[in-house]
């Protein structure tokens, strides 16, 4: 791929979905959109380009950052959020709470959610409560696939046992197996695209806590500032965000308050 291709590509993925694309993702984006070259039977990457220019139904453009996107996960991913979250809902419950708001901001393949799911299920144990959790990506492909909720047994190898039993039917299918979500599971989770570059968020707060995990890596300060400010309004007052441990709030000015590594309280 030129780079004059590969710079109009860049600005396209940007504006779309605020992920920056340094120069290094040239092999990467190149390798990526083959896939996509070799559906539409393209000669070229600029042949591709102007297909996306060009496509008044906007699919294409959709199609191209589900490829774009960078998908991994997987099941009790940076487990201290968890055991964050376990102590929150143990503690609003205490309290009386009976309604939860989760919003899973980037949640790829449904492991993530369906984490947060089990973990919210585990901790209201015997109370009648109300839980809601919203979980969002930018890729169509990823989040069918995470409302399907269906997981080969390697990618469930990171669910203790006990919860793999409780919430998990195993398939079996050709030589394999494989493992289905629950529908108490599955019907605590409401699937949306969403971009996270385009605040305000249409959604109606206020949300208990917000996981917004590996994704502000792929974005600049001033995207990643005008995400994280929306996601403050949409949190009640004691609400909570986690972001990635590689991730960072520094130097965006935000009104957040560090509790302890990646784990931030809105105060007020
Ligand atoms: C690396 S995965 C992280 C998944 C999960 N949060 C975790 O920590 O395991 C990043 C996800 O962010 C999504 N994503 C990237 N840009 C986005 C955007 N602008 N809006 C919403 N989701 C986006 C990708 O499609 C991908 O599923």
């Amino acid at each position: 791929m030129n780079k004059k291709v590969f710079d109009e590509l860049r600005t396209i993925v940007y504006e779309n979905s605020g992920i920056s694309l340094s120069d290094r993702k040239i092999t990467l984006v190149s390798a990526r959109i083959n896939k996509r070259l070799r559906h539409l039977q393209l000669a070229s990457h600029e042949d591709y380009l102007n297909y996306i220019k060009t496509d008044k139904t906007g699919e294409e453009l959709v199609r191209f950052l589900n490829v774009i996107s960078t998908n991994t996960t997987h099941f009790f991913r940076e487990p201290v959020h968890f055991e964050v979250l376990a102590s929150l809902i143990k503690k609003w419950a205490s309290q009386g709470q009976r309604r939860f708001k989760i919003w899973c901001a980037a949640a790829s393949s449904g492991e993530e959610p369906y984490t947060l799911a089990m973990t919210v299920l585990e901790n209201v144990k015997g109370t009648n409560v109300d839980v809601k959790i919203l979980a969002t990506d930018i890729s169509t492909e990823i989040l069918a696939k995470a409302q399907a909720g269906v997981y080969q047994a390697e990618t469930v190898n990171g669910i203790p046992k006990h919860l793999l039993s409780r919430y998990f039917t195993k398939i079996r299918e050709g030589a394999g197996y494989y493992y289905q979500a629950s529908d108490q599971l599955r019907g605590l989770i409401t699937y949306r695209r969403l971009n996270l570059a385009t605040p305000p968020f249409p959604m109606k707060g206020p949300f208990d806590v917000v996981f917004c995990r590996n994704v502000m890596i792929y974005f600049d300060n001033a995207v990643k500032k005008r995400l994280v400010d929306d996601i403050y309004r949409l949190l009640k007052p004691g609400g909570y965000l986690m972001i990635g441990h590689s991730e960072s709030l520094t130097g965006l000015g935000t009104d957040f308050k560090s509790v302890q590594p990646a784990v931030y309280i809105k105060t007020k």
